[in-house]
């Protein structure tokens, strides 16, 4: 009998194009979803499921996807118990302290989506600021005067130059990764250690 088709968890948007191109170059056909409101669909050489980047671990560490990717920040946020096989080195970012541009004083309360993140940074410099959970859009706390300081993520900080608003600190750089959950590398290593060695020696990818 046929061994079912490995099903992957990808983020919606560019991660999940960049994700699909990098699986081609490294030798796995899988279609683009027919429609933008595919959630799950055959793709050819495996079955994709889409969806929210922050969901993708844990998919993958509950064993519902067999492999995914997923932003470094996103997956030490969520502390999920998956194999990180290969950086695949797109979607590159850092997880910053922000500030408006030249704000000088303590920082008291700081917003971010990434309250694990921000917290352990916070006690690392010996902060005791208050962290506020967000869910988007995080630079907005800090114009309205809701928090002093955010967490987020910086890309091509176009976002803060257009805001008034500064990176005081680099807490981490991250990257996308694939990630891979602990029983599946065993039952579909066939499968899955090709792919892992095949994406690490891709362009750009380690
Ligand atoms: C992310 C992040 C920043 C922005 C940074 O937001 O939260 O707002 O991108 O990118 P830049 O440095 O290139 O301007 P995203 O668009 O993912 O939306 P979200 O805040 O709703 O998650």
């Amino acid at each position: 009998m046929a061994e079912p088709k490995l099903v992957l968890a990808l983020p919606k948007g560019r991660v999940m194009d960049d994700s699909l191109r990098a699986f081609g170059r490294a030798g796995l056909r899988l279609a683009p979803p027919e429609s933008e409101r595919a959630m799950r669909y055959d793709a050819g050489d495996a079955m994709v499921t889409l969806m929210r980047n922050a969901d993708v671990p844990t998919y993958v560490e509950l064993g519902v996807a067999d492999a995914g990717v997923v932003g470094k920040d996103v997956l030490l946020e969520t502390g999920a118990r998956v194999y990180e096989p290969a950086d695949l080195g797109f979607a590159a970012c850092r997880l910053s302290l922000v500030r408006p541009r030249g704000a000088t004083g303590t920082v008291e309360r700081v917003a971010t989506k990434y309250p694990r993140l921000a917290t352990e940074y916070l006690r690392r410099i010996g902060s005791s600021a208050e962290v506020v959970k967000l869910t988007g859009n995080v630079e907005l706390a800090c114009l309205t005067g809701l928090a002093d300081a955010v967490v987020d993520v910086v890309q091509t900080g176009e976002t803060l130059r257009a805001n008034g608003l500064e990176e005081v600190d680099v807490i981490l750089r991250s990257s996308a990764r694939f990630v891979v959950n602990r029983a599946a590398l065993k039952l579909r290593g066939d499968v899955l250690r090709p792919l892992i060695a095949a994406l690490r020696d891709l362009p750009g990818a380690r």
